[in-house]
């Protein structure tokens, strides 16, 4: 670790609580001169660090710069980390990782995406400074078909980091995105890295974006994107996400987070409208039309499943999808 790394590693660890240049010097066995050019370096990334040489040095509780360090002290387990500033999509590049230097788990983040990705080949929109883009990859221990599970493991993770952190109550819209104040705060892409001769899942990817903290987002998508309305660092969000999410995806046990996601759910009980390739073998023989076929949802199942009850009385349980809420969403 460069000095400028353990210079911002002891800052955060004191974040609001002023250091004189000597004891950090002295703590990591530096130059007063050397912390002092650390410092220079990490204001000049971003770093709002108060003070001064004579006054000590502090680092400011709103400064919000994402950071290796800040984040991998916080981590309950060493994993491999790259923190970049601008990459052109965090699952892209664990994908191109898992290839050129396996280690596992991985973990990228990035303060801004240039092609971020979401659900359906859609754009994720990332500007930097207010969103947290992360993706883990690791080699599942259980077969491909229980992505959906990983994926829900994921929106409780989420949800349970942002109580622990932002003190935050967050929802969850069937699949896997997270509400907060009735908008969507975090959207999740699960991808699977494909053996060209074991034609099997070689590693998982699970990419989270969250929106931690107000951005200008015009248009419509402005309308349907909220945010957890900041006042916390997103170095802990990141951490904070991770620790709960790799025991949950190392066991994949249902009984361990799946009551958490249905007291979660914002769509239990409400009548949605369901669209696209998702919509199952039992709609076959229905006419869709745009707006979608309409449904109530009775629960969500142990394996992630959405348990739908149609107009004429069937019932079937959806394993992918997209949907809609009729009634304007209220978590
Ligand atoms: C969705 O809502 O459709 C899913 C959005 C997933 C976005 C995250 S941001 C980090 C990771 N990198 C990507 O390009 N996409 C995911």
């Amino acid at each position: 670790m460069s000095t400028k790394d353990k210079v911002l590693l002891d800052l955060e660890k004191r974040k609001g609580v002023p250091v004189s240049g000597t004891i950090i010097a002295n703590k990591l066995g530096v130059s007063r001169t050397a912390v002092w050019k650390a410092i220079n370096a990490l204001r000049a990334e971003g770093h709002v660090i108060e003070g001064g040489s004579g006054i000590g040095y502090v680092l400011d509780q709103k400064s919000d710069v994402l950071s290796k360090a800040g984040i991998s002290d916080q981590l309950s387990e060493h994993i491999a980390l790259h923190v970049f500033e601008e990459i052109d999509s965090t699952n892209k590049e664990a994908k191109r990782l898992a290839i050129s230097e396996p280690s596992e788990p991985l973990l990228i983040i990035a303060d801004r995406q240039t092609e971020g990705r979401g659900r359906f080949g859609r754009s994720f929109y990332s500007p930097s400074g207010t969103g947290l883009y992360m993706s883990l990859l690791f080699r599942p221990e259980f077969s491909a078909d229980r992505a959906g599970l990983a994926t829900a493991a994921a929106s409780v993770a989420v949800c349970r980091a942002a109580k622990e952190v932002a003190g935050r109550q967050c929802g969850i819209k069937w699949v896997n995105d997270v509400y907060y104040n009735g908008k969507k705060i975090c959207g999740i892409l699960t991808e699977g890295v494909t053996g060209i001769e074991s034609k099997t899942i070689d590693y998982m990817v699970i990419g989270i974006g969250i929106n931690c903290h107000p951005a200008d987002i015009s248009g419509e998508a402005g309308d349907r994107a909220g945010d957890l309305g900041g006042g916390f660092s997103r170095n802990d969000m990141a951490a904070a996400v991770v620790n709960e999410l790799l025991p949950l995806i190392r066991k994949l046990d249902p009984r361990q987070f799946m009551d958490e996601y249905r007291s979660a759910s914002i769509v239990i009980g409400e009548v949605i409208r369901i669209f696209g390739s998702g919509i199952g073998n039992r709609m076959s023989d229905q006419s869709q039309t745009d707006s979608g076929v309409p449904a109530h949802v009775t629960d969500i199942s142990d394996q992630a499943g959405l348990m739908v009850v149609y107009a004429d009385g069937r019932s079937e349980t959806l394993t992918s999808g997209e949907i809609t809420i009729r009634k304007e969403i209220k978590s």
